[in-house]
């Protein structure tokens, strides 16, 4: 399973980057708009510094809801760094416009994904990720790593290219139950992926293990 860093801080990151274990960027608007990013220049100036930084890919997200916007965006975007994804939300003219790109050979991430139904829309559309958002469905009291079995297992028996990236994460339980439900991706807040680390007997053992090291010197 490729890791992938849900965030547009850029210490953030810098910090998962530095670990080695970074496969890759998603952002999305509120996240942009997190970081005190203004107007359309700034946008493709973050993406770019993104892109400098990470050797993998980087969602960047359209604004458009109309097929012509998204598109125009989208071959924007594309300018910015080859390593650009173009993050397309799951309307219709979403989905159109996500097979326009997959005709051009761009890459795209389909993103505001909460059902099996809409997953096997933006696989027959060619989208090269689906971003199903599992604490938001958590949120309304649904089981959303369920969601990524039954996608993962749809997209397996028919034959489907489209990647499975888990979203909307929480919590590092989340990362590991993503990766037994076979998701290709899990973009992750830097805490969760942090949280990976911890154990209280790794501590405890640590701590023994050094105060005897002490005692030999
Ligand atoms: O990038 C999309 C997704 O990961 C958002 O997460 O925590 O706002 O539901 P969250």
């Amino acid at each position: 399973m490729k890791f992938f860093i849900d965030t547009a801080n850029l210490a953030q990151i810098k910090e998962a980057n530095d670990l080695g274990i970074l496969d890759g960027v998603t952002t999305n608007p509120s996240l942009m708009a997190k970081e005190g990013i203004k107007g359309s220049d700034a946008v493709m100036a973050h993406y770019k510094t993104i892109c400098e930084m990470v050797d993998g890919p980087v969602s960047a997200e359209v604004l458009g809801t109309t097929f012509d916007d998204i598109v125009s965006e989208g071959k924007k975007l594309v300018t910015i760094h080859k390593n650009i994804v173009v993050k397309v939300p799951m309307i219709k003219d979403g989905i159109k416009a996500i097979k326009w790109f997959t005709d051009n050979g761009i890459k795209t991430n389909c993103t505001l994904v909460f059902s099996a139904g809409q997953a096997i829309l933006a696989a027959k559309a060619g989208a090269t990720y689906v971003s199903p958002f599992i604490g938001r469905i958590d949120d309304g009291n649904w089981d959303g790593v369920q969601l990524i079995e039954q996608i993962v297992s749809i997209y397996n028996g028919q034959g489907f290219m489209t990647e499975v990236l888990a979203a909307s994460i929480r919590t590092p339980l989340h990362i590991v139950r993503c990766a037994e439900a076979g998701a290709d991706v899990c973009t992750c807040p830097l805490s969760s992926i942090l949280g990976l680390l911890k154990h209280p007997l790794t501590d405890l053992g640590l701590e023994q293990f050094l105060k005897d090291a002490k005692s030999m010197q």
